[in-house]
C-alpha cells in the first residue's frame, strides 16, 4: 500500500480508479510525447545507429525514446537536503526510545581535535607516526601484551590530540594464526592497544591508521550533511508511459509533490518525487541512482590520499615481535585481560572463545547432514548472500528455484527436498544500493520476520549495515529497534529458533569509497548493532575481527577462507556438538 502525494486533493480519489479508466486522459499528452519522440530519433539520427534496428520494433524505440527524454528532466538530479531537515519526516521517536538513542549516541561519540580544520602538514602521518612494545617481561599463553603508539604529524610532531581510527592485529605467518588487538584512545596524540596472547610462538604487531582524525571530522560532516550522497531512483511505469524520478530516505519539498512510501506497519520513511504523468502506484522497480560527487573541499581531500593517510601501517620504533611462551601451569587462563576478543584465527581455523565448539563443515554430506530438516532464512545485504552461495555451492544436492530473480538481488530460493532442507535469502528494504530491485519484492526485514512462525527448525541469518553508511545514525538505529522488536516477537513465539546477526566487517578503501563506505562509518554503526542486540538470544557472527585477525586484505566481499569460517561457525551453532570435548 503507498499513500499519495503530499499537495495533490484528488489524488486519493483517482487511485481507487484503474489505470485503463484515467489512461484516456492522457491520450493527447502521449501523443505529443510520441511526436517529440519522433523529432528526438530524427534529430538524434547518429546514436541510432547503433541500436539494433533489425530486431528491435518501431513502436518499442518509439517508447524507448520517450524515455529517454523524459530520463533527462532535473527530477534524477540528486539535491541538497540535510538530516535537520530529514528528521521531522520520520517518525518521532517515544521517550524511552530516544533515551536509548542518546545513549547509544554518547557511546559512539568520537573525540574531536580542539582546532578544526588543520592543515595536512599538521595532520596525522602514519609514516612518521610508531609503536613501542611496552616492556614485555615474560610472555605466556593466557597473558596479555601492551603496546604505546605515538601519533606524529607530517611535520614530525607529536598530535597533541586523539581521534585516529587505528585497528590493530598481532600475528604468527607460519601458524597461520592472527588475533585482533584493542586500541584506547588516550585524547593526546598517544595510544595504547592490547592485544591477549592465546598461542605460543614469536608474534607480530600489526597496526594499521585507516584514518586520520581531520580525516574522520570530514566523514563525520558528510554524514550530517551530505545524507543523500548516495542517491536511489524508481521506474514507473503503466502502459507504455514511463517515468523515473528520485527517491530516498527523505526529500525536500521543491516544487514537485512526492510520492509516500512509508511502511505502514513499522513507519519507516520512504519517499520518491511524484513522476509527472503516472500515479505513485505504478512505482515498478527501484534502483541505485548514483553517487555525489565533488562532496570535498581542496583542503579536506588532502586528508584522503592512497598510499598517504588511507589505511597505512604504523611501524615500530623498535622490535615488532615477541616470543610468547607456553602457559605455565599456575596461571590462570583469561584473567585480568583488559579485551577478550571473540576468537582467532589457527592454522588458518576461527577458534571462537564465546564457549561454542567449533566443528569443520569440510563436505557436502557433512553440511547436508546439519541442515536435514531445517529452514535457513537470510535476509539483508551481499554480504550474507555471500553465505546463501557458499552454500549452494558447497551443497550440489540443494537445488535452486528460479525466480527469474534480477542476478545479485534476489529473492533466492533453494530446496534439497530429499532432505528436507529450505534456504532463502531477501535482500533488506530501502536503502538499498542495488542495480534494480522490484518494487514488490523490496521487504523490511521486521515485517519479513513477523511471517515466521519460527521453531527449533528455523534458522534465522541478518546481516543489514552497509547500505546505512551514508546516513546519520539515527537512521540506523531506528531500523535496528525494528528488527530487535521483531526478533523478540519471533523468540517469544518459538524460543527455540535460532538467530544469528552477522556484524560488519572491514573493506579495501581507497579516496573515493571512503566517502562513501568507510570503515569508520561501519564501525560505528557496528558498535550500535552489538549494544542493541546485548543480552538477547540471538548470535552475533562476529565479521569485524574475523576479517580483522586474517591475513587477506580488508574487502567488502570476504575471500572464501574467511567466508568458510564463518559458515563453519554458523554451522557450529546450528548443529552443536552435544557432549562438551576438549577445544583444539
Ligand atoms: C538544514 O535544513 C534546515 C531546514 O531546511 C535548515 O534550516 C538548516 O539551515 C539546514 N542546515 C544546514 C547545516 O544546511
Ligand atoms: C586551506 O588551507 C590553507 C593552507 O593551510 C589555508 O590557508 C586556507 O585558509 C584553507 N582554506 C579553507 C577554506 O579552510
Ligand atoms: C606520549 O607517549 C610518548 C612516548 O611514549 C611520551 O614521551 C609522551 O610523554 C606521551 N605524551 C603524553 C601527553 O602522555
Ligand atoms: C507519509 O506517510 C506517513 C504514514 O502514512 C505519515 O505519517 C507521514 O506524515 C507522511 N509523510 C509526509 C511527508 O507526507
Ligand atoms: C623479530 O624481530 C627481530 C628484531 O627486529 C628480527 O631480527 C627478527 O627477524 C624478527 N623475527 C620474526 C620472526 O619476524
Ligand atoms: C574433514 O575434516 C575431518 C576432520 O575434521 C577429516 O577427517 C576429513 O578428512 C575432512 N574431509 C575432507 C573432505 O576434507
Ligand atoms: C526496472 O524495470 C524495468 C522494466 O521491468 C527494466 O527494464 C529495468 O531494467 C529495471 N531496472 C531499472 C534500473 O530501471
Amino acid at each position: 500500500m503507498t499513500h499519495c502525494s503530499v499537495g495533490q486533493k484528488d489524488d486519493r480519489e483517482r487511485k481507487v480508479e484503474t489505470m485503463e479508466k484515467y489512461l484516456p486522459k492522457y491520450v493527447p499528452v502521449f501523443t505529443l510525447l510520441a511526436l517529440s519522440g519522433l523529432l528526438f530519433l530524427l534529430w538524434n539520427i547518429t546514436s541510432l545507429e547503433s541500436w539494433n534496428c533489425q530486431t528491435a520494433s518501431t513502436f518499442y524505440q518509439l517508447q524507448n525514446s520517450i524515455q529517454s527524454v523524459l530520463k533527462t528532466s532535473e527530477f534524477l538530479l540528486p539535491v541538497e537536503f540535510n538530516y535537520s531537515f530529514c528528521a521531522h519526516l520520520g517518525q518521532e521517536p517515544s521517550a524511552e526510545e530516544a533515551r536509548e538513542e542518546n545513549y547509544l549516541l554518547k557511546s559512539i561519540a568520537w573525540p574531536e581535535p580542539s582546532i578544526l580544520g588543520l592543515p595536512l602538514r599538521q595532520s596525522s602521518d602514519p609514516a612518521q607516526s610508531y609503536y613501542t612494545i611496552q616492556d614485555p617481561g615474560e610472555l605466556q599463553v593466557g597473558g596479555q601484551f601492551v603496546v604505546k603508539v605515538q601519533m606524529q604529524n607530517f611535520l614530525g610532531q607529536p598530535k597533541k590530540h586523539g581521534g585516529d581510527f587505528l585497528v590493530a592485529r598481532l600475528h604468527t605467518p607460519e601458524l597461520a594464526a592472527g588475533v585482533a588487538g584493542q586500541v584506547y584512545d588516550h585524547n593526546n596524540g598517544n595510544y595504547t592497544v592490547f592485544f591477549p596472547l592465546l598461542w605460543a610462538g614469536v608474534v607480530q604487531v600489526e597496526l594499521t591508521m585507516i584514518h586520520s582524525s581531520e580525516a574522520v571530522m570530514v566523514l563525520k560532516r558528510l554524514r550530517e550533511e551530505q545524507s543523500d550522497r548516495v542517491f536511489f531512483k524508481s521506474l514507473f511505469r503503466s502502459g507504455y508511459l514511463s517515468e523515473t524520478t528520485l527517491c530516498n530516505l527523505c526529500l525536500p519539498l521543491k516544487q514537485q509533490p512526492l510520492c509516500n512510501y512509508t511502511d505502514p506497519q513499522t513507519g519507516e520513511p520512504w519517499f520518491c518525487y511524484k513522476p509527472k504523468m503516472l500515479d505513485c502506484d505504478t512505482r515498478i522497480n527501484h534502483s541505485k541512482g548514483g553517487y555525489k560527487k565533488h562532496l570535498l573541499t581542496v583542503n579536506e581531500s588532502q586528508f584522503f590520499h592512497s598510499g598517504v593517510n588511507i589505511k597505512i601501517p604504523i611501524h615500530s620504533a623498535g622490535v615488532d615481535n615477541v616470543t610468547v611462551l607456553p602457559a605455565s601451569k599456575v596461571r590462570t587462563k583469561g584473567k585480568h585481560l583488559k579485551f577478550t576478543p571473540s576468537g582467532y584465527y589457527y592454522q588458518g581455523s576461527w577458534k571462537p572463545l564465546s564457549g561454542v565448539v567449533m566443528r569443520q563443515f569440510n563436505g557436502s554430506s557433512v553440511i547436508t547432514q546439519c541442515l536435514r530438516g531445517k529452514m535457513v532464512y537470510m535476509y539483508g545485504d551481499s554480504t550474507v548472500r555471500q553465505w546463501y552461495e557458499y552454500l549452494i555451492a558447497h551443497v550440489p544436492e540443494l537445488k535452486e528455484f528460479n525466480f527469474h530473480s534480477p542476478k545479485n538481488v534476489g529473492p533466492y530460493m533453494a530446496v534439497d527436498s530429499n532432505h528436507n532442507i529450505l534456504l532463502r535469502y531477501r535482500c533488506h528494504g530501502p536503502p538499498i544500493r542495488f542495480t534494480s530491485v522490484f518494487s514488490a519484492e523490496m521487504h523490511y526485514i521486521s515485517n519479513e520476520l513477523d511471517g515466521l512462525r519460527g521453531g527449533s527448525n528455523t534458522v534465522v541469518v541478518i546481516s543489514i549495515w552497509s547500505h546505512f553508511s551514508t546516513y546519520p545514525v539515527q537512521v540506523y538505529i531506528r531500523r535496528l529497534r525494528h528488527i530487535r522488536r521483531a526478533v523478540i516477537r519471533l523468540l517469544n513465539r518459538e524460543p527455540a529458533t535460532l538467530v544469528l546477526i552477522r556484524t560488519a566487517n572491514l573493506q579495501k578503501l581507497d579516496p573515493e569509497s571512503s566517502m562513501f563506505n568507510s570503515d569508520w562509518y561501519s564501525q560505528q554503526l557496528d558498535a550500535v548493532l552489538r549494544a542493541m542486540f546485548k543480552g538477547l538470544n540471538v548470535q552475533l557472527v562476529d565479521a569485524w575481527e574475523m576479517t580483522l585477525a586474517h591475513h587477506y586484505p580488508h574487502q567488502l566481499h570476504p575471500p572464501p577462507d574467511i567466508i568458510s569460517n564463518m559458515l563453519n561457525f554458523v554451522l557450529s551453532h546450528i548443529c552443536p556438538v552435544r557432549r562438551k570435548r576438549r577445544q583444539g
